[in-house]
């Protein structure tokens, strides 16, 4: 009896180290919001100090992109934020954005990331979610 019990107890407990753990968002992976917001920051001062990609940006409201870039990777991180921005398409319509500047937008991400401590694996989970709006960006005309 003694035997079975043990027995028992050693499944459940296996069974319990088996089972999966709850799965994480990248929100939470990257570590919230204010992880979002160091990544917004250093994005901005690679912009800042990039001679190709801050002729673009010259007239923009440094407040509002950063509030509406943090909303909007925390909306595709899965996180609890909802996106008030304008879409991808309307947002950079007309900015005539080739291949070579929205290659070297994501380096300067790149960047910005390995600057405050996100990891190659998420950094590159990230990057994944944003490759798709890629079509949405280079050579978008109205
Ligand atoms: C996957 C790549 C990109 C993402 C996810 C992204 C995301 C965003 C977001 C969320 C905003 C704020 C929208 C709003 O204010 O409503 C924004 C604005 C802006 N983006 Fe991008 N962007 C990307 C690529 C680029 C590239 C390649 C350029 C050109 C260098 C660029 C130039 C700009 C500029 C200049 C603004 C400010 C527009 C304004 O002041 O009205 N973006 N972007």
């Amino acid at each position: 009896m003694k035997l079975i019990a043990t027995l028992l107890c050693s499944l459940l407990f296996l069974s319990a180290c088996a089972s999966p753990r709850p799965l994480q968002t990248l929100y939470v992976k990257l570590g919230g919001l204010g992880m979002i917001e160091n990544i917004a920051d250093a994005f901005i001062n690679q912009i800042g100090e990039n001679d190709q990609l801050y002729p673009f940006f010259e007239n923009s409201s440094v407040d509002r992109f950063k509030e509406k870039f943090v909303e909007h990777i925390c909306m595709i991180s899965n996180g609890p934020c909802e996106y008030t921005g304008d879409s991808m398409q309307d947002v950079h319509a007309n900015m005539g954005i080739n291949e070579a500047i929205f290659n070297h937008t994501v380096e300067a991400l790149i960047d910005a990331m390995s600057t405050v401590g996100v990891s190659h694996r998420l950094q590159n989970e990230l990057l994944k979610r944003l490759a798709p709006m890629r079509k949405d960006i280079i050579y978008v005309a109205r």
